[in-house]
């Protein structure tokens, strides 16, 4: 029999769509799935079984925003931010010229260490950008060795015009020779819409080529100030939007919309645009938190992801990012960490596959060293990431 019983968990969180808390639960694992979940007492019997000595179990973390090709190191410039210097799309060049520096094996074991550290931390899905390429064979060069680590690559040619290029040629060649070269290696386009980054004709372009490609669509909109960015996400059917740091009323309403428009939903094949809410990058830039609270008051799916990378947001905890959702968003634990899970899983277009404990899902489970899911906001700052399965398999972790 190839099933192992997780037995003796305080409770499982499943973040499905009923939210129920299993108290002394047990998950039968049957190969790379779940099999079974429910109360420890009938859990059916199984070939090997598995004393999680009380720890309480909830889904891995689905992080679906993070930028971990790169090379290099930004921590002078994150000093001298909370020094009192403005956060600048600029800092994106600094990066840029370390990592093309780097050698292939360099930037690949890099980009593992990173992926390793995620997963040690309870992340078992993983979408990453490549951005610090910013060039053909670059971007061509990060969109293969992200392939070969994460679960998701998104093509984020359009994250800076590189210095000594015209705007608008660098558009052009990122819809154009780039996207071709990138696109057997990545599932989703995204472009970073901001003042200082693409305007809206620039970032339309990238989006209707990446649409024409057969891409999914992601835009990085609304993060130091307000924008069309949200708009445009939601008029291309964009997966997600991701910051959502300056939003007004009519972003909120174009947001929860999305969710209600049946007909655009046939038309793209995605179900909404979620409202992606980076909390680490914004304590790390100083920008307003995004509005989480108020987004899933007015029906719109968020996911919180934790954006990793070497400028904005350089962690990749997602537990600290629900502990500040919970603490600063205003979102209930439950409501954090179904955002964390089964939020990013939605703005990756994977819902049906993982996100939540469910029968017939990827068995991605994680187990903290505490008796409650609650102890992830009651105990912040603390690592509570105990064993964690990965399709299965015990992927990080002491049992
Ligand atoms: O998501 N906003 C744009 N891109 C990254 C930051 C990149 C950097 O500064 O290196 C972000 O915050």
């Amino acid at each position: 029999m190839s099933t192992t019983l997780i037995t003796n968990l305080s409770e499982a969180f499943t973040a499905d769509a009923e939210l129920r808390v299993v108290k002394d639960a047990a998950i039968l694992i049957d190969g790379d799935k779940i099999a079974w979940i429910g109360p420890a007492t009938e859990a059916p019997r199984a070939g090997k079984t598995i004393d999680a000595g009380h720890r309480a179990a909830l889904p891995g973390w689905v992080d679906s925003h993070s930028h971990l090709v790169f090379a290099g190191d930004r921590s002078a410039e994150f000093v001298a931010r909370m020094a009192g210097q403005d956060y600048a799309a600029g800092g994106i060049a600094v990066t840029t010229a370390a990592t093309r520096a780097a050698s292939d094996y360099d930037l690949t074991r890099l980009v593992m260490g990173r992926a390793a550290e995620a997963l040690a931390g309870g992340t078992t899905y993983l979408e990453t950008k490549t951005g610090y390429g910013l060039g053909v064979e670059e971007e061509a060069r990060h969109a293969r060795i992200a392939s070969t680590v994460v679960d998701k690559v998104t093509f984020l040619g359009a994250h800076l015009v590189p210095a000594g290029m015209d705007a608008q040629e660098y558009t052009d060649l990122v819809c154009g020779e780039m996207l071709e070269r990138v696109a057997p290696y990545v599932q989703f386009a995204d472009v970073f819409c901001e003042r200082g980054a693409f305007n809206e004709a620039q970032s339309r372009q990238v989006l209707t080529a990446a649409r024409d490609a057969g891409l999914g669509l992601r835009v990085h909109g609304n993060q130091l100030g307000p924008g069309p960015g949200v708009q445009l996400a939601v008029e291309f059917g964009a997966a997600s939007v991701d910051h959502v740091n300056y939003l007004d009323e009519a972003d909120v309403t174009a947001l929860a919309g999305s969710w209600k428009d049946w007909d655009a939903a046939r038309r793209t094949g995605v179900p909404g645009t979620v409202a992606t809410c980076l909390p680490a990058c914004d304590l790390s830039t100083r920008q307003p938190l995004a509005p989480g609270r108020e987004l899933l008051d007015a029906g719109v799916q968020i996911a919180l992801a934790s954006n990793c990378n070497p400028g904005t947001s350089y962690t990749s905890s997602m537990a600290f990012c629900v502990a500040t959702a919970v603490l600063q968003m205003h979102l209930s634990i439950e409501e954090a960490i179904v955002a964390a899970t089964y939020g990013g899983a939605l703005a990756l277009g994977v819902q049906e596959a993982v996100g939540s404990l469910e029968v017939g899902k990827r068995a991605d489970i994680q187990l903290l060293n505490a008796p409650s899911v609650a102890h992830l906001a009651y105990r912040p700052g603390m690592n509570l990431t105990g064993p964690v399965f990965r399709a299965g398999v015990l992927a990080a972790g002491r049992l």
